[in-house]
């Protein structure tokens, strides 16, 4: 299973491995981050599962898609590297990707 480092608030950082298939957001949630909300459990409507993508993994990962880019516009934290964890999916090609969950809106 690919690995995925977690940064979270208050700047801990913990290696965890997910299942490829899942959500980006759904092994961060499934490694107990609970600061993590997610309150809409990945339908992209609810923005509780911003992270920051760590800028060497950013051009692999890509662009928020449109309705995420507006949704992540309504967060005072949205960086250059903004996403919905959600809406990335865990693959192998992103074995070693780092984020850092955002502070809270
Ligand atoms: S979980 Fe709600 S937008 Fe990602």
């Amino acid at each position: 299973m690919p690995t995925l480092i977690v940064v979270d608030r208050k700047g801990n950082e913990k290696a965890v491995t997910g299942e490829t298939g899942l959500s980006v957001m759904e092994v961060i949630r499934d490694n107990g981050f609970d600061e993590l909300l997610a309150l809409c459990g990945g339908s992209c409507s609810c923005a509780t599962c911003h992270v920051h993508v760590d800028a060497a993994w950013a051009d692999k990962v890509g662009a928020p898609h449109e309705d995420e880019a507006d949704l992540l516009d309504s967060s005072d934290h949205r960086s250059a590297t903004s996403r919905l964890s959600c809406q990335i999916p865990f693959t192998d090609s992103l074995d070693g990707l780092k984020v850092t969950i955002a502070p809270e809106d």
